[in-house]
């Protein structure tokens, strides 16, 4: 029964040296019912039911990062560009992974149309990853991003802030406005709210320019013009007058808005970027 298979599953999961509980349902193939407690291989993500399954795999297992192409570094972090239809046991590894933590999101486990993300801490041991975002091959709604994810123990760290600008870059460099598929949660909301907020009102605080509509502030940031619009409303400083929107931002107004927004999170260095679009 659909209702009754969508209670939580798996109750708590090892991924490294991270132990962590579960908040949602994720529908792992039927010999895992029952199991309360999955072992995943961080490079991999091949997941096990045991410890021990997890240790022999270990001892084989030789790689210590994700698979596709490292299109960022910078520091002990990077994103790897990971291709559903090439990797597709770790990409679909990933989505079961991820569906432990996200909720009303139908997930795709076809990953072939995908492309994933991933961000990666690096030390001695490999790469870890923190977290990732997927994204459609070819949009028709313009999406720029289909599921983000920050794995539990490195939320509220900045790192959010950082899958979702980085979304925003690939767009820049596809010269293709772009937004994130909906419905958001609640946290991806306020994470998409604070960025669009940072990125709109900084360039309407910059004294340099004279004059900023809502399609200049689109071409600058690849923001979708609804998303400026519901951004700015949201913070009351859009009118309409005579059929059209006018931004109205008084200078001090502008600067309490953005002191609200917080911080800028784990930054992008857009030149570090490597990474030719997908077609
Ligand atoms: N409580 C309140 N606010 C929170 C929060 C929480 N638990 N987690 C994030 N936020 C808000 C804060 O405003 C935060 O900024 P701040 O730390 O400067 O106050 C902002 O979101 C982003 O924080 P950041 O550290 O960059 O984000 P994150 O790495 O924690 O990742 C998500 C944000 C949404 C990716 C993460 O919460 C997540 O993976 N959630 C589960 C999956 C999900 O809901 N994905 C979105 C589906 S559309
Ligand atoms: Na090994």
């Amino acid at each position: 029964h659909e209702e009754f298979t969508k209670v939580r599953n798996i109750l708590s999961i090892e991924l490294g040296n991270h132990e962590m509980d579960t908040w949602y349902f994720s529908p792992f193939p039927p010999e895992y019912n029952g199991t309360k407690k999955l072992y995943f291989c961080e490079y991999t993500l091949a997941f096990f039911k045991r410890k021990e399954q997890l240790q022999r795999h270990l001892k084989k297992c030789t790689v210590q990062h994700p698979p596709g192409e490292e299109i960022y570094r910078n520091g002990k972090i990077s994103f790897f560009e990971i291709d559903g239809k090439k990797h597709k046991m770790f990409c679909q590894n990933l989505c079961y992974l991820a569906k432990l933590f996200l909720d009303h999101k139908t997930l795709y486990y076809d990953v072939d149309l995908f492309l994933f993300y991933v961000l990666c801490e690096w030390d001695e041991r490999g790469y870890h990853v923190v977290g990732y975002f997927s994204k459609e091959k070819c949009s028709e709604e313009g999406y720029n991003l289909a599921c983000i994810l920050t794995l539990p123990p490195y939320q509220r760290k900045g790192y959010g802030k950082l899958l979702i600008a980085f979304s925003y870059e690939l767009s820049k460099k596809e010269g293709k406005v772009g937004t994130p598929e909906r419905p958001l949660s609640d946290l991806g909301l306020v994470s998409y709210r604070g960025y669009w907020t940072r990125e709109l009102l900084a360039l309407l605080a910059d004294p340099n320019r004279q004059f900023v509509s809502i399609k200049d502030l689109s071409d600058l940031t690849m923001i979708k013009t609804e998303d400026i619009i519901t951004t700015l409303q949201h913070l009351n400083l859009l009118a309409y007058q005579k059929g059209a929107y006018v931004i109205c931002a008084a200078p001090d107004l502008i600067q309490k808005h953005l002191k609200n927004a917080g911080g800028p999170g784990v930054r992008v260095d857009a030149k570090k970027i490597i990474w030719t679009p997908y077609n």
